[in-house]
């Protein structure tokens, strides 16, 4: 079976740390986002009309696109060759739509290589081709998406694997080689919206999970097909309704009565939209300290409680206090825990970017495991948790996996 090309999103790490539950890894770019990986997991419980790639991608939320391999060529000539082969076997009349994406190539050989393409087309096969991105820059989703260009045509990624700078000696002394590529799955950024802004009920003050990091956290506890996926500080219900959507049946619960109803709502309100059933998502109004146990097999995947701190000009005292807060709300949904048959925990705790230092609660909570049966994981290239934060904000979000032993 052949490899497929992976084109990481914002987080690259996290995006990887979401696959290895997926695929097997064959070589990972740092300096490109890219990731080259075989024996995908393609299996889905749910019956869509969409292709395998595009439901396998789609509950992917740290993946751009994805894009099975063609072959491994030593020269440009070569390339060119296979592109031309390729869409000619592919789509032997009609009009032609048409993107190249290269990744550490520059964009003038790019931009030579479509022009060639297009013209050869033109010249010696009398086929009109309308290139997408004629000035060889590199696309993004949403150009791909909005002109459906996998829709109507074919985009190509070419990855000049030694310019990409491999460090090792062997790497450096070889001749670089260009890994071709055709881009069997986009994400699809009016669904994502859809989910992000088109739920009923939405809490900005309280700041809002993107479905991309939900889907990521259910990832992160790789859950069986018949996994509960729990999320017991469930607000809004958007891991929820990201579980349903990939075909797991759900718990949601919080402390407010009024969320878990919304939650509720929003679930059911997304039911229709993405065809999933709306008995596949239970609510209820529960204390997370006083979790009770679950005998069924299952995950959790949560947001958890970030803490009533949101400003910029908090005190440090006030972080201290919702520190000791979190801290023993964990402990104690924890210790609940112990005899349930949940095998894996993937959550966020606070990490406060305050006067220029991060606050994290992580090794405090960890060290305070002690007999727990869970303990954590080193998923993310050996390190403990990982922190999703964007410029400038002064709440980001500390994502921990624990995994029963
Ligand atoms: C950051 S929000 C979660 C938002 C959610 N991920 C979403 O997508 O809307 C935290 C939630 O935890 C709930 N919460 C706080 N303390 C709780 C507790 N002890 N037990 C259960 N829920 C709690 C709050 O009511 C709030 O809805």
């Amino acid at each position: 079976m052949n490899p497929y090309l992976f084109i990481l999103g914002r987080d690259p790490l996290l995006s990887r740390t979401e696959l290895q539950n997926f695929c097997d890894e064959i070589l990972y770019d740092e300096r490109e986002s890219l990731l080259l990986a075989e024996n995908l997991k393609f299996e889905n419980p749910r019956d869509l009309p969409q292709t395998k790639e595009q439901i396998f991608l789609d509950r992917l939320g740290g993946t751009i696109r994805f894009a099975k391999v063609i072959g491994e060529f030593e020269s440009e000539k070569e390339v060119f060759a296979s592109i031309l082969q390729n869409i000619l076997d592919q789509k032997p009349d009609g009009k032609l739509h048409l993107g190249i994406s290269s990744f550490g190539w520059r964009r003038e050989p790019t931009k030579a290589l479509l022009s060639k393409i297009k013209n050869t087309l033109r010249e010696e096969y009398d086929r009109n081709c309308r290139v997408v991105n004629i000035d060889g820059r590199t696309l993004d989703s949403g150009k791909i998406f909005g002109d459906r260009l996998l829709q109507k045509g074919f985009e190509f990624v070419i990855w000049k694997k030694h310019a990409a700078g491999f460090e090792s000696k062997a790497a450096q002394d070889s001749n670089p080689t260009f890994l071709l590529a055709q881009t069997v799955a986009s994400q699809n950024l009016r669904n994502y919206t859809l989910r992000d802004r088109g739920k009923d009920f939405r809490d900005a003050r309280m700041g809002m999970l993107p479905p991309k990091l939900a889907q990521i956290l259910i990832s992160l506890s790789n859950p069986d097909w018949d996994d509960v996926v729990i999320d017991p500080f469930c607000g809004s219900g958007t891991v929820n309704i990201e579980a349903a959507i990939m075909g797991y049946k759900t718990i949601g619960s919080d402390l407010d009565a009024t969320r878990v109803r919304r939650a509720q709502e929003n679930f059911e309100q997304m039911a229709e939209k993405f065809r999933y059933e709306k008995s596949h998502g239970d609510f209820f109004m529960i204390d997370a300290e006083k979790f009770p146990i679950q005998k069924t097999s299952g995950i959790i995947a949560t947001e958890g409680f970030l803490g009533d701190v949101y400003e910029k000009h908090a005190t440090r005292e006030k972080i201290q206090s919702e520190s000791q807060k979190i801290l023993s709300l964990w402990q104690n949904l924890l210790k609940n825990l112990e005899d349930s048959s949940l095998h894996t925990l993937s959550f966020c705790l606070p990490a406060w970017n305050f006067q220029g230092k991060t606050i994290s609660l992580s090794e405090n909570l960890f060290a305070k495991l002690g007999q727990s049966s869970y303990i954590p994981s080193a998923l993310f290239n050996g390190k403990r948790t990982f922190i999703y934060s964007r410029p400038g904000s002064f709440v980001g979000r500390e994502i921990c996996v624990l995994q029963k032993k």
